[in-house]
């Protein structure tokens, strides 16, 4: 048994410590809203923030996170930043397919975390590791400097 803190939950999962965070979160604790995609740390879709940073939780073992803070997709509706991306998110039409929003969401919110007035470059940077194959970087880009001003 593993224990972890979850969206402020300590929560046992039943797996080897060398089982990816996405896994437990899927496969353990039925929480689906991250999502699988490469699985090697090339698209973002399984971001997940560990102590407030982004991690790809496809590469990052449950042992690795014993002691932090795991925050996912599903604690965003009740986070004032998470609620305000999503909000945003939804204005500007962001999602296509959506398959890859939830990894989207989580590094946007990280970003706007740390900066409060991000420019098109620094939403570049922070946004560079989460690949969309539906194209929806533009309305991301839109999104985020909604969401920071509705923030400000
Ligand atoms: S599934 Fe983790 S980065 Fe692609
Ligand atoms: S919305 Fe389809 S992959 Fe991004």
């Amino acid at each position: 048994m593993v224990t972890l803190n979850i969206n402020g939950r300590d929560l046992q999962v039943d797996a080897d410590p060398s089982t990816p965070i996405l896994w437990a979160l899927r496969d353990n604790l039925n929480m689906t809203g991250t999502k699988f995609g490469c699985g090697a740390a090339l698209c973002g879709a399984c971001t997940v923030h560990l102590d407030g940073n982004p991690i790809r939780s496809c590469i990052t073992p449950i042992a690795s996170a014993q002691g932090m803070k795991i925050t996912t997709i599903e604690a965003m509706e009740n986070d004032t930043v998470g609620k305000a991306v999503q909000d945003a998110w939804v204005k500007h039409d962001v999602p296509q397919c959506g398959y890859c929003q939830s990894g989207q969401v989580m590094s946007a919110v990280a970003l706007l975390r740390t900066n409060k007035r991000p420019l098109d470059a620094d939403i570049d940077n922070a946004m560079s590791g989460n690949i969309c194959r539906c194209g929806t970087y533009q309305r991301i880009r839109a999104a985020i400097k909604d969401a920071a001003t509705t923030l400000a």
